[in-house]
């Protein structure tokens, strides 16, 4: 098979549904500004250092709630269960009061705490990279609970799922 050129366009159409074929599941990364909640859906999280405990995630240069989150530093990643997908598609747009009618409660480090999520990581922001039209934000877990022994909300070529018995 012929190697594409180092330089050769890849189209972003076909990047997208390739790299949708890495299974995710789902988080909401949280934040509050002092005077309100703040969140947006996002499936780039990494486990990515034990010693010292860092994870990571990369939000787009376009969010609009990213720029206020950051200033703030201290952040929850709420690992959405399988039932929550109504949530994830609330914080997978931008504008409006993502919050409103939805349970929730302030974390140790002030964080917005989703209620009902599998699983919480409070952490802070220690650096943030520049890549391409995102970014990765690095940040230090500072607190953290699996909260639910439920499954998992996934997300596959573009689609919502759950883990099923094999
Ligand atoms: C399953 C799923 C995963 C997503 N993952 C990311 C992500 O990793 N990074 C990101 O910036 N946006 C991600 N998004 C898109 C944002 O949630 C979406 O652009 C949202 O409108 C951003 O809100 P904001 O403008 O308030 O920041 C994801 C959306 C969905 C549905």
């Amino acid at each position: 098979m012929a190697r594409p050129a180092p330089d050769a366009e890849v189209d972003p159409r076909t990047l997208r549904a390739v790299l949708g074929n890495f299974c995710t599941g789902v988080t909401v990364i949280t934040a509050h500004d002092g005077r309100r909640p703040l969140g947006f859906a996002c499936q780039s999280v990494t486990s990515l250092s034990l010693d010292p405990p860092y994870v990571s995630f990369c939000p787009a240069k376009t969010s609009t709630s990213w720029p206020a989150m950051r200033a703030v530093e201290s952040v929850c990643i709420n690992v959405l269960a399988a039932d929550q997908k109504e949530v994830c598609g609330r914080f997978a747009v931008s504008g409006g009061d993502k919050f409103e009618g939805l349970p929730w409660f302030r974390g140790d480090n002030g964080a917005p705490v989703v209620s009902g999520a599998l699983a919480r990581i409070e952490a802070e922001l220690a650096f943030e990279h520049e890549a391409g039209d995102h970014t990765i934000a690095v940040c230090r877990v500072t607190a953290l609970e699996a909260a639910r022994d439920v499954d998992p909300l996934l997300f596959f070529r573009g689609g919502y799922g759950s883990f099923a018995d094999m």
